[in-house]
């Protein structure tokens, strides 16, 4: 191909690979692929050597998009597109500065990751990390069946345990559509922590109140949040303002019988606490699909004290890994990167 149409090609570097949804940019004659093809994440030597004189950028989480990247890129970048909700990666003041649109991937896996939360609820309390392992370990040929074994705390209320209290740090899109999930397990009372700034929703709480049949709805300090949660999910986003806001003085406050799921960044729980939570009985057990390490490339290895801890079922970061979920992500992430680079409006922009 000539030098004159290549320039009349933009150039979006892609660090992962959109499966099914590839074709909308590599089949496209005005567009110009590059992409880290190797199975392990985008090499940030890697993506500093190729970003020159790109236009558009698709990342994820784990690229860490700042000024030198930005630099390194030159002038032509309009875009940056992300396949995730979450946006910490990506350092908004020089996106500002340099004019350049962020797209995202919101709403549509509020489902998938809702879906991922009540399983890591139902997993923590009701020991399946253990027994799973048990079974694996080709320890039930000499199970003698008791009625106590592998017992946890219910998640759904019963006539003789009628209450039951689930707490939220971050109440967004997220976690409403897990409270519509666990209103079907009887759940009766919701309480959450609000972002400090914002406004008093005592209107949304009364809708949400009845419309699920609870006996509340209700903002509470972060005391409260510890001590009253029978089942606590954390789907609140990373940076330095939730940065280890669950540590040891909060997890001392929470109930022995109660639960921790994170779904939203590792960032947020200190592990370390965590941890000697867990061994020490301070809770009942946690299922985590983000640990504070993963930030880490090679973090989360099989000797992490969360790993290693029985009561604590650890995922690799899947909560939106349904296939329709991640094929729609990559879609709109194509989309968004398309439009940018061509100048028009996003499908989904990031309001910053
Ligand atoms: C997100 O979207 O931010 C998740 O963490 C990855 O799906």
């Amino acid at each position: 191909q000539s030098t004159a149409a290549s320039s009349r090609r933009h150039k979006i570097v892609v660090c992962k690979d959109l499966g099914p949804a590839m074709p909308l940019l590599t089949q496209r004659p005005d567009i110009e692929v590059v992409n880290w093809t190797e199975e392990r994440r985008c090499d940030r030597a890697w993506l500093l050597q190729n970003i020159s004189g790109a236009s558009g950028l698709v990342v994820c989480f784990q690229d860490i998009i700042d000024r030198e990247l930005v630099d390194a890129a030159g002038p032509n970048l309009r875009v940056v597109s992300t396949i995730s909700v979450g946006y910490e990666h990506i350092a908004l003041d020089v996106m500002a500065e340099r004019k350049i649109q962020v797209g995202y991937t919101p709403d549509i896996l509020t489902d998938a990751v809702a879906d991922s939360a009540v399983m890591l609820a139902l997993m923590a309390t009701r020991a399946a990390g253990q027994s799973y392992t048990f079974v694996k370990n080709n320890q039930w040929p000499s199970f003698n069946w008791t009625p106590f074994a592998f017992c946890g705390p219910q998640l759904s209320t019963t006539s003789f345990s009628p209450t039951r209290t689930v707490g939220f740090l971050g109440f967004g899109r997220i976690a409403h559509a897990v409270l519509a999930r666990l209103a079907a397990f009887g759940i009766t009372h919701c309480i959450y922590s609000p972002r400090p700034e914002a406004a008093p929703q005592t209107e949304r709480d009364a809708h949400l109140q009845t419309k699920h049949n609870l006996t509340e709805v209700a903002p509470v300090d972060l005391p409260a949040l510890a001590a009253r949660s029978d089942v606590l999910f954390i789907l609140a986003p990373g940076g330095p303002a939730t940065h280890h806001l669950i540590d040891a003085a909060f997890l001392r406050q929470m109930k022995p019988s109660s639960v921790l799921v994170n779904n939203g960044r590792g960032s947020v729980v200190d592990s370390i606490a965590l941890a000697q939570a867990l061994k020490e009985g301070w809770i009942w057990g946690a299922g985590l699909d983000v640990v504070d390490e993963e930030a880490i490339p090679g973090g989360v290895t099989a000797e992490h004290p969360l790993v290693c801890e029985p009561r604590c079922v650890v995922l690799p970061h899947i909560g939106s890994a349904a296939q329709e979920t991640r094929e729609e992500m990559a879609r709109l992430t194509a989309r968004n990167v398309i439009a940018g680079v061509l100048g028009e409006e996003l499908p989904v922009a990031l309001d910053y």
